[in-house]
This record gives structure tokens, C-alpha cells and sequence, in this order.
């Protein structure tokens, strides 16, 4: 039950959304008052009464019930009693009964977010730097899903650019279709990072790689065949991560998707006097704005990434109709979506408001920035690899008969990279360490995946929980049924901060007071009733815990 919506449903104010007033619902930091409280300030203008009057006359209309057994006005605050067995009854039937809908909600119904993430780059390896956007977007999807709202996610390759030239000529030199076809993605980097070296002594190379890159965008057979390689073996390898991760798109429309939809957008900007031309270039002025000139078209007439952003913004509204876009891109990028939102706002665009950069910390290394260029990365099928071999390693030192010992490693081990990745606020910077990623102690993963296992186990040796009236609670079941109650809030506060990490947080709370629960108080104990309660609080910890894990894109696992 989440107390605050059915506090705010019973309250019914009159002009104002239950969802508001439930968002103003809080936990007093004294609880003698009451255990909930609806400071009344916030409707003193719209009900024209003082927040003194309006309390008083909210509670003399509140009936209470069960769950809510006493209601007091004081000093413009509401305060709230819960009847704590009425609520765990409640709670405990409705978690048995939404099994893997617990935590959902329909308050997304008819609307559309469009998020585009991981949005990586052709040709370039696939680095533990993608893995934010890749894991806050995936569980962005699943979240906004998990709260009724339609959901598509949008791989916005970034398939366009004199790179691919380049790659291109660094192919014809030092490289072969066998050789890449063979070596794949690791050849890829190798040439690339071989041109940039080479390019250093002999810059024609450079005049070269542009003249590739004009025969892609040409339509030239021959180069856009090889490109077309490059970006089937690019996508076949991340593919590869996506499965691991639990990671799915439902488009795939990269840069190269807008070449022949952005003569349309620089059209509407010149008939939209926006266009100028600076140094035969044609730019947006921002400096009204305080901002730096949004380029549109260098002065060859070529496009750029902001260019091809406002294509993708527009076919995506018209496509979508979406209520909100989000971009998961790093806060480096800040400067590109103020200027192409701002952009967009000028064009008059109404639902410019709606798009949304959701940022994240940047990821380096020990030894510092990440540079494909210079070779100097840690690939994500590395750091993945490397955690479900060590989580192999232990299950063999602890539980060697387990069954299906590889399947529970890639579990453990890639549930420990998503987490780990999920566990800070998203705009926090990280510096990777594998010791870190590594190490299964404390407020981990495979701390939450042991708990669902200690439920499973339970509820195998004790038994499924039977009917029971909600016994005298003792402190630790009680919190373990607190923490159980918030998961519809937590959900709800991820989606609309666009943090994931509350989710991981959450679980880590929720296992942590079941495991104080489950120390303090005997599960299979002698009274049939109490035993029962118990078992269902196990199942319930069992059931949100995972729901929770699903969420995040993370397998749970019975037994390890
Ligand atoms: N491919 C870009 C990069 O690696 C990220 C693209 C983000 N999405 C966007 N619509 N600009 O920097």
C-alpha cells in the first residue's frame, strides 16, 4: 500500500490532482504526532483560506478506517495514524496478489517517451565509458514501462562523419576483408588508431580520408559497401553486450538516418529567419542566449551533429508524438543540447520543452582519460568477462555441486556491472577500477542476488506462507515492511528524476533490513500464526527484490 496516494484518494480536495497532494504527503521527522503528515501551505491560495482553516476542515470531512485510524489538524499541518496491522495486512495481501506488477502503476497510460541512450559509435570500441548511458537508458526503458507510459528506446548510431573516411583509407593500406572480418572490431580500432598515428606524419592522409567520406555520402558503391561492413560487424559485436545486459532498442535510426532530412530543416530555419552566415558557414546566433553559435552548415556545405540532432528531434516528434524525449548523454555534451533545444524553441517549436538532456558523470581510468584514439580503453566485454570469471571462481571455492554454475556467473557477474554502474547519482564522476567492480562485499549486487536466494530457500524449506492475522510486530519486521511500502514511491521518484540509482539504493535497504529481520527473528518458528506472517513478509522481500533487479535489467538467481 502506498500510504500517500491513499491518503490523498480519501482527502478527494476538490481542484487539485490526487497525484499533487500525494507528493506533499511526508514522514514527519516526529512521528508522535502522527506517522504521515499533508503540510497544508501549498492550497492556501488556491482554496483562499489560511493553512490553519484548511487543515481543520479537511480533517472534520476525513472519515477514518482501518488503516488510517486517527487524523489531528495542528499549526496548518494534517497529521495521519496508521493502524500498522491493518497496513502490513494490507500491504502483505496486495504484494502476493501484483506479484510482478508490484510497483507498477498506470499513470503513463497514453503518454509517449522517447529515450534515446547508449547511442554509440560506429566502428569505435565499446568502452566502459558507454556503459552509463547504456544501463541508466535501459533501466530508464524499463522503468517509464514498469509506470504504464510507451516507451521507445532509440540507438542514435553515430554512423556519419569523416571517420569513416578515414577508416577507409587506413583499410585499403594496412587492413583486408579478411582481416577484419576475422579480427572485427579489434582490427577496426587497430587501423583507426593507426591512421591517427600515421596521419601525424603524412597529413595527406587526411585530404584522403575527406575524399572518402564525400564518395559514402556520394552513394559510391564501392565505399559505402565497405562501410556497410564496418557497421554490420560494429553492431553484431555490441549486440553481443546488449544480450549480456539485458539492453534492447526498438530503433536503431543512427545520424547517417537524417541525410535526407535535413534540407527540410534548413529550409524552415531560412524561412524562420534564423540562418546566418558567418565565414561562409551558416549558424544559428545564440549569444542572446549566452551561448556560443549553433553551427548548421559548414561553409562545403556539409552538415554537423547538431544539424542532424534537430532532424532527429523533429521526425521523432512527428513519428512519436512523444510527451518527453530524453537524451541519456554525458554532462560533457551540455553545451550541444542547450544550444539544439534552444534551437528548436526558436523555430517555435512548442514542445521544445520536452526534450530532455538526462546527464552523467564521465568514466576514466586510473591512469587518466579514455582516448580511442590512442588505444588507451577498457573494453566493456572485458570488464564483463572478467566479473563472471571471478564470480565463477567463488561459486567453485563455495558451492562447487551448484547446478548450472554458468548461468549463475553471468548473473552475478553481469549483475554486478549494471549495479555497480547504477549505484552512484548518475552525474557523479568515476574513476574505473576493477578492484571496485570486482568485489562482491557490502552494497553490491550479488548482496541483493544472496538475499533473494536466502528468501528462495526459505520459502522451499519452510513452506509457501498460509492465511495469518498480523501478529504484534517486533521493530525488525516492522522496518522490513516500511521498506517494502515505499517501492510504488521509489519507482515513481526514479522515473520522474530520471535516477535509476534510487532503485539500486532501495534494494540494497530492503535486503538489509531483511537480513536484520531474518537474524532477529525466527523464521520457522513453533506458533503456526506468527510463522506464517513471517513467511509472507520473506515472500514479499522475495518478490519486490526481484522486481526491483528486473527493473535494472539484472537476472535474480533461487540457489548460489
Ligand atoms: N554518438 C554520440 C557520442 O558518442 C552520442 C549521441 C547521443 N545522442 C544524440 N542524439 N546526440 O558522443
Amino acid at each position: 500500500m502506498d500510504f500517500k496516494h491513499y491518503i490523498a484518494e480519501k482527502l478527494n480536495i476538490e481542484g487539485v490532482d490526487v497525484n499533487t497532494v500525494a507528493g506533499y504527503v511526508e514522514i514527519p521527522p516526529d512521528t508522535t504526532l502522527g506517522d504521515y503528515a499533508l503540510p497544508c501551505f501549498f492550497l492556501a491560495k488556491l482554496l483562499r483560506n489560511s493553512p490553519v482553516k484548511i487543515a481543520e476542515s479537511l480533517k472534520a470531512q476525513f472519515v477514518t478506517d482501518y488503516v488510517i485510524t486517527d487524523v489531528s489538524a495542528v499549526n496548518g499541518y494534517l497529521n495521519f495514524k496508521i493502524d500498522r496491522k491493518g497496513y502490513a495486512a494490507g500491504l502483505l495481501s496486495d504484494i502476493a496478489k501484483s506479484g510482478d506488477k508490484f510497483g507498477a502503476s498506470d499513470i503513463g497510460t497514453g503518454k509517449t517517451v522517447c529515450i534515446d541512450y547508449s547511442s554509440i559509435n560506429i566502428a569505435k570500441p565499446f568502452h566502459i565509458g558507454h556503459l552509463s548511458t547504456t544501463v541508466i537508458g535501459s533501466a530508464l526503458c524499463k522503468i517509464f514501462r514498469f509506470l504504464g507510459y510507451k516507451v521507445v528506446g532509440i540507438n542514435h548510431l553515430g554512423d556519419y562523419g569523416t571517420q569513416f573516411g578515414k577508416l577507409i583509407v587506413a583499410y585499403k593500406l594496412w587492413s583486408s576483408r579478411e582481416q577484419v572480418i576475422e579480427g572485427r572490431l579489434k582490427e577496426l580500432t587497430r587501423i583507426y588508431v593507426k591512421f591517427h598515428e600515421e596521419a601525424k606524419i603524412n597529413p595527406a592522409l587526411d585530404d584522403e580520408a575527406r575524399h572518402y567520406f564525400h564518395l559514402i555520402e556520394q552513394g559510391d558503391k564501392d565505399s559505402n559497401e565497405l562501410f556497410g561492413l564496418f557497421k554490420k560487424i560494429t553492431l553484431e559485436e555490441v549486440d553481443k553486450i546488449y544480450n549480456l545486459l539485458n539492453v534492447t532498442f526498438d530503433s536503431y535510426a543512427g545520424e547517417s538516418f537524417y541525410n535526407d532530412k535535413m534540407a527540410a530543416v534548413v529550409d524552415e530555419l531560412k524561412e524562420k529567419n534564423l540562418l546566418k552566415i558567418s565565414d561562409g558557414a551558416s549558424i544559428v546566433d545564440l549569444e542572446e542566449y549566452g551561448m556560443p553559435p549553433c553551427l548548421i552548415l559548414k561553409s562545403d556545405g556539409s552538415s554537423l551533429y547538431a544539424t542532424r540532432d534537430i532532424a532527429a528531434a523533429i521526425y521523432r516528434k512527428n513519428t512519436y508524438d512523444f510527451d518527453k524525449c530524453l537524451y541519456v548523454v554525458a554532462y560533457q555534451q551540455n553545451l550541444h543540447f542547450k544550444q539544439f533545444f534552444k534551437v528548436i524553441e526558436l523555430m517555435g517549436k512548442s514542445w521544445a520543452k520536452d526534450l530532455i538532456h538526462v546527464a552523467y558523470g564521465m568514466v576514466s581510468l586510473e591512469s587518466g582519460a579514455m582516448s580511442t584514439r590512442e588505444g588507451k580503453v577498457v573494453l566493456l566485454e572485458d570488464v564483463i568477462n572478467k566479473t563472471v570469471e571471478k564470480a565463477k571462481t567463488v561459486i567453485e571455492e563455495k558451492n562447487p555441486t551448484l547446478n548450472d554454475k554458468d548461468k549463475v556467473a553471468r548473473a552475478v557477474g553481469t549483475g554486478a556491472v549494471i549495479f555497480g554502474a547504477l549505484s552512484n547519482n548518475k552525474i557523479k564522476d568515476i574513476v574505473f577500477s576493477y578492484d571496485r567492480v570486482l568485489s562482491f562485499e557490502g552494497e553490491t549486487c550479488p548482496y541483493v542476488q544472496y538475499t533473494i536466494t536466502r528468501c528462495f530457500s526459505v520459502l522451499k524449506k519452510t513452506g509457501e506462507p498460509n492465511a495469518f492475522s498480523v501478529p504484534e510486530m517486533c521493530d525488525a519486521e516492522y522496518s522490513v515492511l516500511s521498506e517494502l511500502g515505499r517501492f510504488p514511491d521509489v519507482v515513481k521518484s526514479a522515473a520522474e528524476k530520471y535516477e535509476p540509482s534510487f532503485i539500486t539504493r532501495y534494494a540494497i535497504d530492503l535486503a538489509q533490513a531483511f537480513s536484520k529481520f531474518y537474524i532477529e527473528c525466527k523464521i520457522a518458528c513453533e506458533d503456526e500464526n506468527t510463522r506464517n506472517f513471517r513467511l509472507a513478509i520473506t515472500s514479499a522481500v522475495k518478490t519486490v527484490l526481484i522486481n526491483a533487479l528486473t527493473l535494472l535489467g539484472i537476472d535474480y538467481i533461487e540457489e548460489m
